[in-house]
């Protein structure tokens, strides 16, 4: 079997993850940072260990400007929800998600009581990339942020974070960044790339497992503007009945998902011990080879930049005559090769590709892919596209064509 479905978690989990949950479970098993005694003092130990070693990968001086949160979708709507006022205006581009798209036409929509948002979602190109000079003219003297995901969960293609988070500096706004599809896959600086707030999830790249995340709070973010989604039991201050108002507490209500940090925390060394350089190094070639071959195979299109330097290991691609849901099936029930086929979340991302509304069979490698991999996946859409010239299904010529 061949998984190829690491944009949407990735899988298998590095070496030692599932060692340090089951180590987590049978020996610890405490409530990190509530009771004194010795096994919640190592389980808080442990919750601590992951956020040095988040800290240490996003080059971040005070692991306690990580909050931890179930995913990056509440990562991004703590910072959505809770930074945006009404009458603000926000920026974001065409290929954003929609753990952004949707909080983000929450936010715009007016009610009875109050304004919503001004939303500015600024287009990218056909092949998935964004201009930062557009962006740039987007501002406006009111806008409070840029949203932009790092790379495309549907195209991989890499936007300019860097340049967004100078154009914020220039203007006094803050920088969002989605980091769902690069934290653990490509370098990430929050300190050079004068990133503000990072969303990032757990579960894929970073080699945890699901149920993990959470959002890195720059300094220049005012902690005090910044709404908690919850309130609750942190375990601090707890003669008090109202919210404590410092890092992480402010955000952390409720017993945190221990084990599922456990097992982030050995994901997040595990690519510390690699090096992102060299998962990216390796990443690109499979990637290189991904994209080459299937842009050799007759009547497959494949989207975005078809260039490994400037994308994460994500490719998606349609083949003329079939739907992408019929290539998916056919790929898993006659080759046992994973994959996700549709719209991926991300409906404003297949308008810009021109993909919408069938969407795209999307591959997605991660660090522990191969090339034989990738050259078996290459044999199979090869042979599933010969079929269709072969016996070619005239009900079917209103699936997406090759352009
Ligand atoms: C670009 C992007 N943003 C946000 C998310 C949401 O991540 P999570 O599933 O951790 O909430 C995803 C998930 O696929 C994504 O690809």
């Amino acid at each position: 079997m061949i998984y190829f479905d690491n944009a949407a978690t990735s899988w298998p989990k590095p070496p030692g993850v599932a060692e340090a949950m089951l180590h987590f479970l049978n020996q610890v098993g405490a409530n990190p940072g509530r009771s004194g005694h010795r096994l919640s003092v190592e389980a808080g130990r442990i919750v601590y260990r992951a956020r040095e070693a988040l800290a240490e990968l996003f080059n971040i001086r005070d692991p306690l400007r990580i909050v931890f949160a179930a995913n990056a979708t509440e990562a991004l709507n703590l910072a959505l929800h809770g930074y945006l006022r009404p009458g603000d205006h926000v920026i974001a581009g065409s290929m954003e998600h929609n753990s952004v798209m949707r909080p983000l036409r929450t936010l715009a929509r007016p009610s009875a009581e109050r304004q919503g948002i001004a939303l500015t979602v600024v287009p990218c190109s056909p092949q998935g990339f964004l201009d930062p000079v557009d962006l740039e003219a987007a501002i406006r003297p009111e806008t409070a942020m840029i949203v932009l995901n790092h790379a495309s969960n549907v195209c991989g293609s890499l936007l300019p974070v860097r340049e967004a988070g100078a154009v914020a500096r220039r203007h006094g706004c803050l920088l969002l960044v989605d980091a769902a599809q690069t934290a653990g896959a490509y370098p990430l600086d929050v300190e050079a790339d004068q990133i503000d707030l990072l969303a990032f999830t757990g579960h894929k790249a970073l080699g945890g497992p699901t149920g993990t995340g959470g959002l890195v709070i720059g300094e220049r973010v005012d902690v005090e503007r910044l709404e908690a989604l919850k309130q609750g039991g942190t375990g601090s201050r707890s003669e008090r009945q109202d919210q404590p108002d410092f890092l992480p507490d402010k955000y952390e209500s409720g017993t945190a998902n221990a084990v599922g940090l456990a097992g982030l925390g050995a994901g997040v060394r595990w690519v510390l011990d690699q090096g992102v350089p060299a998962i990216r190094r390796h990443e690109v070639e499979l990637t290189r080879r991904l994209i080459e071959g299937l842009t050799s195979i007759p009547g497959v299109t494949v989207y975005g930049g078809l260039d490994a330097a400037r994308q994460t290991a994500t490719v998606s691609f349609n083949v003329a005559g079939l739907l992408p849901s019929d290539v998916g099936l056919r790929l898993d029930e006659e080759h046992e090769i994973m994959c996700r086929v549709g719209l991926h979340c991300a409906p404003a991302a297949h308008e810009t590709l021109g993909t919408f509304p069938h969407g795209a069979v999307r591959l997605s490698l991660g660090a522990l892919n191969t090339a034989d991999e990738v050259s078996i996946a290459l044999e199979a859409v090869d042979k599933l596209a010969r079929d269709v010239i072969q016996n070619y299904h005239p009900e079917r010529s209103e699936g997406p064509k090759s352009n």
